[in-house]
């Protein structure tokens, strides 16, 4: 395992699923972890009280980060009360399932707003503020892989999510930050199953190389490896921590 002692995370979208898992594993390994949430704040500060009972240390600030104003407050208050930001978890993030004649201007601008203008504004905010061996994890999605009908939108917001992780590489490595993404594969959480039925749900666990679903812990195994000092050569790169689905 790698420690984290003495380091400070920033977890977007940490009131539940993936998010959730994310802060409590990187306060296991020692990190102050901010939890941030958009609107659910009895549940993140469940996941704080969670953490302070196993020995770690959390906040939960509020911020929504479909809103640039709100993500400089989120950076603000988080040097204001833990003094730095080394590791930044960009994984907020809104999902449409809607064939292309049912999307609305206003699903679209949200899955932009949450998903791209979230995670690269978060990423403005790094460069000013984080130093030398920060790590940026943003999120992606495995089903760009997959062409699935109904998930244009989605992907095409993960897809510029990529192509942001990329192409900010090189601005990010002069400092000595790596920034990378993560593009799961279906994961238990309320993104994926809402909507969908249980069918449904067994057709997607079986598509993959180990026949279940992932869990929210496999994907936190997955930032802690990109977040741990031995990463120090991986940037710009997307993992496919998805189990083998195709
Ligand atoms: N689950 C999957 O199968 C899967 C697969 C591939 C990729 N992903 C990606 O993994 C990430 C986490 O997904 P998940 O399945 O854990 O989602 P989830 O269960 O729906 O949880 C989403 C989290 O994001 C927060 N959030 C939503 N909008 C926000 C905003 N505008 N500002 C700040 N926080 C916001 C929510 O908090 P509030 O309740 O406070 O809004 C919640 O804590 C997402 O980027 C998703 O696209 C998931």
């Amino acid at each position: 395992m790698s420690s984290l002692q003495g380091k400070t995370a920033i977890v977007t979208g940490a009131s539940r699923g993936i998010g959730r898992q994310i802060a409590e594993r990187l306060a296991a390994l020692g990190a102050q972890v901010v939890v941030n949430y958009a609107a659910s704040r009895e549940t993140a500060d469940e996941v704080v009280a969670e953490i302070a009972a196993a020995g770690g240390q959390a906040i939960a600030i509020q911020a929504d980060v479909a809103k640039v104003e709100d993500i400089e407050r989120l950076f603000a208050e988080t040097i204001e009360r833990l003094g730095k930001v080394d590791i930044l978890v960009n994984n907020a993030g809104a999902m449409t399932n809607r064939l292309i004649g049912e999307v609305t201007e206003a699903d679209f601008d949200r899955l932009f707003a949450i998903n791209v203008k979230g995670t690269y504004f978060a990423c403005q905010q790094a460069m000013k503020h984080m130093g030398e061996g920060g790590r940026i994890v943003n999120f992606s999605t495995s089903v760009l892989g997959a062409m699935m009908p109904s998930y244009s939108v989605y992907a095409a917001a993960k897809g510029a999510v990529e192509q942001i992780t990329r192409q900010l590489a090189k601005e990010f490595g002069p400092k000595g930050i790596t920034i990378n993404a993560i593009a799961p594969g279906q994961v238990r959480t309320e993104l994926f199953t809402t909507g969908k039925t249980q069918e449904q749900i067994e057709a997607f666990s079986k598509m993959n190389a180990f026949g279940r679903l992932g869990e929210p812990d496999d994907i936190a195994g997955a930032v802690e490896l990109l977040v741990g000092d031995r990463a120090h050569w991986i940037t710009g790169q997307t993992i496919r921590a998805n189990g083998g689905f195709n």
